[in-house]
Formats: structure tokens, C-alpha cells, sequence
């Protein structure tokens, strides 16, 4: 067996871990949620989806992730197929690089308008667009969806490659020296430059007294976190917290396998594991809760802050802030802050979601990481196509849903699944302990057997009656993205079909001995 890449520093592996989990979902997805779904009451179903999904999935990811590892696999389909030694395994690992991969494509796009924005704001291009119309028109302009200030896709399309750029250029360099020191700088920088931003919203005191007396950042805060009980008897907020807990700790996607196959047999998970999610938790509650949702309250009242949460998470970030930065002293520089900030937490993501595909290209098929990281670069980029061009048609929504949204959790049971009844509880939780610097309660023991998958279960069949017919069918989707929505489903397939057939040959031409 070749020597596996490993991590050079246990600092550098949980910065990595958490600068993966870390991303665009806990600042501008996680507000959006909260607020959208009973405030201070979405944090019941949330910590309890934490508990009982996040938590078991984060260390069953680890483990198998470790244990494929040593088995010189860095990707699901190799991973599954040594726990569970069975022809169909590998197939079903597919959907962990598929999932990756679909949600790269066009998170790296949105990851880039954070770049563009955050030299926007330096340069203050967008002062001087003071309400929500002219602010709204920026944006659309910017992503080609109508003439504006921007008169051609192209700016978006500049930004997006110099993107892929810097995320292919971290990858090439490899694990230690491309992604572990991209997460040593980057990690604690981010959490810096949100901190700056989250004090300068909780001193912001009332911006316009005389007026709105009641627009206060305390209010803001009451407004983000009252608890609005009545809407927890809604299966919808149960849904909604458990889809935020996926995305935000990066569970179901096959990257924190991924990262965890380059530790050595002995190390430890159980801490790394409990580490990287308790960060993303403490960087999106604490630091992701503080800033966007209370600053819109503190200048545009409840009102229009409850019209921003449901207009989503795009319209917080990049129609509500500019505007708030052009009301704050030195806000260019604050508006620099925030897109930066969302830069970095992007691209420890991205970065992430990448590296299961180049390691399955250069481990099944034998080739160089520099060919497997171009060849996946080039499928990266050409796709990229699809979600700039047709972004008005809803092919980003489109892929969110079914990779950002449906499979993680599908993922997530099917891992749990097989984690504790095909390879065994007692031989997988042996496996989390092993090397442990902590001892895990045993009450985890009987959630990652029982727990987790029934929670699971009942999501997929609440979708399953609720969800799945209107959704297959796009029963509330404009009729003239319905053409473009299933040209995209029919690339997804087909991206699908592809890497059934690589997976196919790759066990042909190498197939795996474990003993
Ligand atoms: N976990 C990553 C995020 O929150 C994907 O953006």
C-alpha cells in the first residue's frame, strides 16, 4: 500500500475539520433559518438535532473515515466497500462524491461573489445604491439576471475563476501543505474578523433615535432570539433545524470522511470530532447569531428584517448588509470585513468538497495528484457553466435541493446504517474509542444505534408524504424554469451515471485486497 498523505500538526487537522464544517451556511444560512422558524424556539429543535444527528454522524464520520484511511481510500465509495465488503457498497459510496461534488459546483460561484464584494466594498462601488431596489438591482446585475450597474455576466465570471484559482492551487499543494495550512491562517483569522464585526453590532446601540426608538440592536437581538413556542408543534421547523445541522457541520457531504482518512490508525477522533462541531457551533450561533440578523433589526426595523430573512439568505448577505455598511462609519472597510470573512469561510469549505474526488481519481486510477486535481478542476469549472449562466432558471436552487438539501440526510442514514448494523455497533464504537483522549458516554452508544437512524427515518418519511410528490413534480416552481430545473436534473443523473462507471472500472482494473 502507497504511504497516505498525513496531517503535520493536530492544531492544523481540527482548524481544517472546523474550517470545513465552518462556511456560508453558519452566516447566512443559519440567521435566515432562526428567524424564518420561531427565533429563540428553532434552538430547541436545532440543539436536539445537534445532540442526536450531528454529534453521532460527526463521530461515525471520523471512523469510518479513519478506518478506510488505513485501507488507503480518502472517498466514500472505497470506505463503504471495506466495512462492508459487499459488491453494492462502493455504488452506494458514490452518492458521498456525487453530493460533494453537485454542492462544489455551485457553492465555489457564491463563494466568489464574496470575493467581488469584499473589493466592492474597499473600493466602494456599491455606495450610493441606498435602498432595496437599486441595492437588489446591483446584485442581479452582478449575477447577469438583469441590466444594471454591471452590464455583463462577466465580472461574476472573472471572479468565479480566480476563485477556482486559489481552491485548485491550495489543493494541488496537497493535504499538510495546501489545506491544513490554508485552515492554520484562515480559521483564526475568520474567527477574528467575525468577532470585530459582532462587537461593532452589539455596541451600535440605536442608530436612529429620534425616529425609530425601537430599532435597537437589543431589539435585534430579542428579535433573533425570543422564542416563538407555538411554532414547534410545525414538523417544518423540525426539518428545517435538522437540514441546518447537516449542512452546517458538513455531515452527509463525504468530506469529513475524507480529512479523517489522513490520520494514523492510533489517533485520536472522539476529541477531534467533538472539537470540530463544538467550534462550528460556537462560530455559528454565537458569532453567525450576532451579526446580520440584530444589525438589519437595529436599521430597518422588525418588519423589513422579517422581509429579509424570507427573501433569503442571498438577500441578507449581499442586499441587506451593503446597504447597512453604507449607513456605518468606516463601512467600507466593515463591508470588507463581512464579505472577507465570507470568503475564507467559504473556501475551507470548498476546499473540502473537492478533495474526495481528486483522492479517488489519483488512488483508484493511479494517477498523479497534480493530473487528478487538474482533471477535477476542469469537471469543476465547465460545470460552474451551468449554475452562472442559467442562475435565473433556478439551476443553484435546483442543485441545493437535491445535493445541499435531500441526499445529506439521506447519506447521513444510510452511513448510520451501515455503520451500526452492517459492520456492527460493538466494532464501530470499539473503532470511535479507539486512541480516544476522551471517554464518550455510553448513552451515544444506543443514540448512533437507535437514535439516529429512527430520527432520520421519520425525516425521510415526513418528506416522503409531505414533500416528495410537489417537489419531483415542481408543483410551485415557475413554469418557465421547469425546462431548465430538469435539464438539470438530467446532468446530475448523468454526473451520476459517470461516476457509477469510474467506480465500475476503477474495481475492475484495481481490485481492492483488504486482508
Ligand atoms: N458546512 C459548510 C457550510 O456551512 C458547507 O457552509
Amino acid at each position: 500500500m502507497s504511504q497516505r498523505e498525513r496531517w503535520a500538526t493536530r492544531i492544523g487537522l481540527i482548524l481544517a475539520a472546523a474550517g470545513n464544517a465552518v462556511g456560508l451556511g453558519n452566516f447566512l444560512r443559519f440567521p435566515v433559518q432562526a428567524a424564518q422558524n420561531g427565533g429563540g424556539a428553532f434552538m430547541i429543535p436545532y440543539f436536539i438535532a445537534f445532540l442526536l444527528l450531528g454529534i453521532p454522524l460527526m463521530w461515525v464520520e471520523w471512523a469510518i473515515g479513519r478506518y478506510g484511511g488505513k485501507y488507503g481510500h480518502g472517498h466514500l465509495p472505497g470506505m463503504f466497500d471495506v466495512v462492508w465488503r459487499n459488491p453494492i457498497a462502493k455504488y452506494i459510496g458514490v452518492l458521498g462524491l456525487f453530493v460533494s461534488s453537485i454542492i462544489m459546483i455551485y457553492y465555489c460561484y457564491i463563494e466568489s461573489w464574496n470575493l467581488g464584494f469584499s473589493l466592492f466594498s474597499l473600493s466602494k462601488t456599491y455606495f450610493g445604491m441606498t435602498d432595496f431596489n437599486s441595492m437588489t438591482g446591483f446584485l442581479k446585475s452582478y449575477q447577469g439576471v438583469e441590466k444594471g450597474f454591471f452590464t455583463s455576466i462577466w465580472t461574476a465570471y472573472f471572479f468565479l475563476i480566480i476563485t477556482l484559482l486559489i481552491n485548485f492551487y491550495v489543493l494541488l499543494r496537497g493535504v499538510s501543505k495546501g489545506i491544513e495550512l490554508l485552515a492554520k491562517i484562515g480559521m483564526p483569522l475568520l474567527i477574528l474578523l467575525a468577532i470585530i464585526l459582532a462587537i461593532r453590532v452589539i455596541t451600535l446601540g440605536t442608530p436612529d433615535p429620534v425616529n425609530f426608538p425601537e430599532r435597537n440592536v437589543e431589539n435585534g437581538f430579542a428579535f433573533i432570539w425570543n422564542p416563538n413556542f407555538s411554532m414547534l408543534t410545525d414538523a417544518k421547523i423540525w426539518l428545517a433545524a435538522a437540514g441546518q445541522i447537516f449542512f452546517t457541520l458538513s455531515v452527509g457531504m463525504g468530506t469529513l470522511e475524507a480529512y479523517a482518512s489522513y490520520l494514523r490508525e492510533k489517533d485520536d477522533i472522539a476529541l477531534n470530532g467533538l472539537s470540530t462541531a463544538s467550534t462550528n457551533e460556537f462560530v455559528e450561533v454565537i458569532l453567525g447569531g450576532s451579526i446580520a440578523i440584530p444589525v438589519a433589526f437595529a436599521f430597518f426595523g422588525e418588519v423589513a428584517t422579517l422581509e429579509i430573512a424570507k427573501g433569503g439568505a442571498f438577500n441578507l448577505g449581499f442586499v441587506s448588509m451593503p446597504l447597512i455598511f453604507q449607513k456605518l462609519p468606516f463601512g467600507e472597510f466593515f463591508g470588507f470585513i463581512w464579505f472577507f470573512l465570507l470568503f475564507i469561510a467559504g473556501i475551507t469549505s470548498s476546499v473540502a468538497m473537492v478533495q474526495p474526488l481528486i483522492a479517488f481519481l489519483e488512488e483508484q486510477f493511479k494517477i498523479s495528484h497534480k493530473k487528478a486535481t487538474l482533471y477535477v478542476f476542469i469537471g469543476t469549472f465547465i460545470s460552474a457553466h451551468l449554475v452562472v449562466f442559467f442562475f435565473q432558471f433556478g439551476v443553484l436552487d435546483e442543485m441545493d435541493y437535491w445535493a445541499g438539501t435531500f441526499l445529506l440526510v439521506l447519506i447521513g442514514f444510510i452511513e448510520v446504517v451501515i455503520f451500526a448494523w452492517i459492520w456492527g455497533m460493538d466494532k464501530g464504537w470499539n473503532e470511535i474509542q479507539k486512541g480516544a483522549d476522551i471517554k464518550i458516554p455510553k448513552f451515544f452508544y444506543f443514540v448512533i444505534k437507535y437514535i439516529t437512524p429512527l430520527y432520520i427515518s421519520v425525516i425521510l418519511v415526513y418528506w416522503g408524504f409531505t414533500d416528495a410528490v410537489p417537489t419531483l413534480l415542481m408543483h410551485n416552481i415557475p413554469a418557465e424554469q421547469i425546462p431548465y430545473r430538469w435539464a438539470t436534473r438530467l446532468f446530475m443523473l448523468l454526473f451520476f451515471a459517470l461516476l457509477c462507471f469510474l467506480v465500475h472500472k476503477a474495481w475492475k482494473l484495481n481490485k481492492p485486497r483488504y486482508e
